[in-house]
């Protein structure tokens, strides 16, 4: 399963992609507004620590101007995926990105048919927003697995994105129905490798060691 964070902060993750289990990075526009930065600046210093598929989002709202804007943000780097919000002038211009080989982003997903219609528009990722279903009521791992089987049925690539993810149980549930990748803040990154007991039976065995007066090296 593929990790991304979804993240506009470059300190932090210049320190998580040192971990080498880092795949790619989402942004969107709060996540922009909240770095007081410019935002071709900062996509262009994320496509400099990060290899792996970087979400840079639209701000326009009708077609043609968000063919200009993907394809501004497209050239900053090969890595660049452009993301786009599920509307009927985002799956358009989805159609028009797919033709001319740049990789997309649909966002803001909230149902199943939204997703087979990014699939058939010829999205790269498809962003179900599982943290905002729940929040709404709804169980967002629910959506994860439906998209799951209409995509498998129909043998469409587009690769489902677990967005909007708040815990460690999320990204669980992600993998465990087939996302084929979730996009995580920073702390639940962090967290995925944490456990009490672990720390705990760390904490015993180097306690007994330090009493055999021994050293490996
Ligand atoms: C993903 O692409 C989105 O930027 C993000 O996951 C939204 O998360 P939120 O619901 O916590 O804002």
């Amino acid at each position: 399963m593929q990790l991304f964070l979804d993240t506009t902060d470059t300190a932090v993750l210049a320190e998580l992609a040192q971990t080498g289990l880092l795949d790619g990075v989402t942004t969107n526009p709060t996540l922009i507004a909240r770095s007081g930065r410019p935002m071709l600046e900062v996509i262009k210093e994320i496509c400099d620590i990060v290899e792996g598929p970087v979400s840079a989002e639209v701000a326009a709202t009708d077609t043609a101007t968000m063919i200009k804007e993907g394809e501004k943000l497209a050239a900053i780097a090969t890595n660049v995926v452009v993301k786009v919000p599920l509307t009927w002038d985002g799956l358009k211009a989805v159609r028009i990105f797919s033709e001319s080989g740049i990789m997309t982003n649909v966002t803001l997903c909230f149902s199943a048919m939204q997703a087979m219609m990014a699939a058939k528009a010829g999205a790269t990722f498809i962003s179900p927003f599982v943290g905002r279903l729940d929040d709404h009521g709804a169980d967002g791992m629910d959506l994860i697995q439906e998209i799951r089987a209409i995509y498998d049925t129909y043998d469409f690539d587009t690769e489902i994105l677990a967005a909007s993810i708040r815990t460690v149980v999320h990204v669980k549930e992600a993998a465990l129905f087939g996302a084929d990748c979730a996009t995580i803040p920073p702390q639940v990154f962090r967290d995925l490798v944490k456990h009490p007991l672990t720390d705990r039976g760390l904490e015993a065995f180097l306690s007994d060691w330090a009493k055999t007066g021994q050293s490996i090296l």
